[in-house]
């Protein structure tokens, strides 16, 4: 072939790349994307629901939503799901972390991009965009940190743990850091430690268990890795005439209203915060990375701490009352 004919078959290949919309670094608009959720187990995962389904419709998205129910199983069919509809992008926020190499090779097959949000997964990174995500260490480091001040004056501590999902990063992530900080601090110790599942049935379960099992007299502090379990712990210590906030130490992680309501009320000490506003970032991440942009591997969302001297006006910002 002539140069010349070389460079209209070129031209002629453009032409039709553009006007299938297949081009790599085109700008798209009405999206539409796949959102697969853990579940509805915690205030904090129902916050962040609403907040990716009103960032969607801000932004003009059509938002494809599956509730997995804490199911791996489930999650994997809603992403297969997704995928023969032939969605412009999957958001995974995964229940567990192993487990999913296969399901996310099949949309790496169709080219639909993956984003990970919240919880993390070990399947290799080239099989996802990025990841938007809080930092799960760091947040059990600082409820850690915020324990060792708060019994300074203690010649001893003993911890019980209710530790969340089992086989979740944020579990494994947070168990790693507090227990990183605490074991600096030879007067504080983990007496107890048992999964309620990140939700409030199983943290009051565990906690009545551990209450049953060790002399609440001799329990310090409680480690709650969302705010969720250790309110059904604080049910459990009430009902056995115990003080919690006062007889035993409360740390947990999330920061939703009820830990505020019940910091003013006296029953809580501390939360750390984990926001559930990751939708900007998630939609603006997929956006440029369809527009041909290199992302980075994590998009970090950034969190505080919260003690009862703020609760009360938080409590009212928070819950809109
Ligand atoms: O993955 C984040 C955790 O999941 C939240 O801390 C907890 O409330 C939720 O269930």
């Amino acid at each position: 072939m002539s140069s010349r004919k070389l460079v209209l078959a070129a031209l002629a290949v453009f032409v039709l790349v553009l006007m299938t919309g297949v081009m790599v670094g085109q700008a798209q608009d009405d999206l539409t994307i796949g959102f697969a959720q853990v579940g509805s187990e915690s205030g904090w995962r129902t916050s962040f629901t609403n907040a990716m389904m009103a960032e969607a419709e801000a932004q003009g998205i059509t938002l494809l939503f599956s509730d997995g129910q804490q199911r791996q199983e489930n999650q994997i069919a809603a992403l297969r799901s997704f995928i023969a509809q032939g969605v412009d992008a999957i958001i995974l926020a995964p229940v567990v972390e192993t487990g999913w190499d296969e399901v996310l090779q099949e949309a790496q097959d169709e080219s639909i991009p993956v984003l990970i949000i919240d919880r993390n997964v070990t399947a290799d990174p080239s099989f996802y965009i990025t990841r938007v995500a809080s930092d799960f260490v760091h947040e059990g480091r600082v409820a850690a940190a915020w324990l060792v001040q708060a019994t300074a004056s203690r010649a001893e501590c003993n911890i019980v743990e209710l530790q969340g999902t089992v086989g979740s990063s944020a579990a494994l992530d947070r168990q790693t850091g507090f227990n990183e900080v605490i074991a600096l601090f030879p007067s504080l110790e983990i007496v107890a430690s048992q999964s309620g599942d990140f939700t409030r049935t199983g943290g009051k379960e565990v906690m009545e268990s551990f209450l049953n099992s060790i002399d609440p007299a001799t329990i310090c502090a409680v480690w709650a890795h969302n705010d969720d379990m250790l309110i059904g712990a604080i049910e459990a210590m009430k009902e056995q005439g115990i003080d919690p906030g006062d007889d035993i130490l409360t740390i947990s992680v999330d920061a939703i209203p009820d830990i505020f309501r019940a910091m003013a009320d006296g029953d809580a000490n501390a939360t750390v915060e984990l926001s559930p506003n990751m939708g900007v970032q998630a939609y603006q991440a997929i956006k440029d990375y369809l527009a041909g942009e290199t992302l980075p591997p994590l998009i970090s969302v950034p969190g505080g701490m919260y003690f009862p001297d703020t609760a009360e006006e938080e409590y009212a910002a928070r819950s809109g009352s």
